[in-house]
């Protein structure tokens, strides 16, 4: 593959091919998820970043040995049933086992710096058990839902399952209310990084509340790379299944 940046490639494109460049655009604060289909040039201008010198790093970055050799898979090669797998295995685990966790923090916190940060708190509180509840929705869609169909597509599609039931052309439905959803995490999560100056602990801190700020930033984190690999490489891969069993099931 030959390896190349420009500023007309997408971000999606760039972290895909590339995925050893995620964590840097994460921290440069470039939306490589939700908004990841915009090219990489106007995402550094809405970042308020310079888009020399992001390309620069980037360059540095994808001349790294390959991704897969320091045990970071390629998931644009893999197979939809095993990014799937992936996916749930460990984005939709590390939030089941986060968002209770986050609650509970949340409520201490507030318990002990009311007085001084309330305001805040409770704002915090009022985004995350929204955020919580669309989650906890949304992964139950996904694995009951979309990624089952995904997974009988591809099944069928290479001669190991029946046609499975479907209309031709649906698939797109659930990806786009998926797609929705994400957009609206993706937007509490960025309130969240607002109302807390992007997580900017006050003075007078306790260890529990660095350990919800902690926790919150590492699951906007979680939540990005997810959202990535469903928007950006799983949704594709599922569309271009739908056509191969369509197109085969229209010869049988
Ligand atoms: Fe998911
Ligand atoms: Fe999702």
């Amino acid at each position: 593959m030959d390896r190349h940046i420009t500023g007309s490639m997408s971000v999606a494109d760039v972290v895909s091919r590339y995925p050893q460049t995620r964590q840097f655009l994460e921290e440069s604060g470039i939306d490589y998820c939700c908004g990841g289909r915009q090219p990489l040039k106007n995402a550094c201008e809405n970042a308020g970043r310079s888009y020399n010198e992001i390309k620069a790093q980037l360059e540095q970055l994808i001349e790294l040995p390959r991704p897969e050799t320091y045990g970071m898979p390629q998931w644009l090669q893999a197979s939809a049933g095993e990014l799937v797998d992936h996916i749930v295995a460990t984005h939709h685990s590390f939030m089941k086992e986060q968002l209770p966790r986050l609650t509970s923090l949340l409520d201490k916190v507030y318990k002990a710096h009311h007085a001084r940060h309330g305001e805040t708190i409770r704002q915090l509180q009022w985004l995350y058990e929204r955020l919580r509840m669309d989650i906890e929705m949304h992964l139950a869609k996904e694995e009951q839902v979309l990624f089952p169909m995904i997974k009988e597509m591809e099944a069928f599609a290479n001669g190991q399952a029946p046609m499975p039931e479907m209309h031709c052309g649906t698939v797109q439905n659930p990806i786009r209310q998926m797609e929705s959803e994400h957009d609206t995490a993706g937007g509490v999560l960025a309130e969240m990084r607002t109302i807390t100056s992007g997580y900017l602990l006050p003075d007078d801190a306790c260890e529990t509340f660095k350990a919800l700020y902690d926790g919150l930033k590492a699951m906007e984190d979680d939540l990005h790379q997810h959202i990535h690999l469903e928007n950006n490489i799983l949704f594709g891969k599922a569309v271009e299944l739908e056509s191969r069993v369509c197109q085969r099931s229209d010869r049988s």
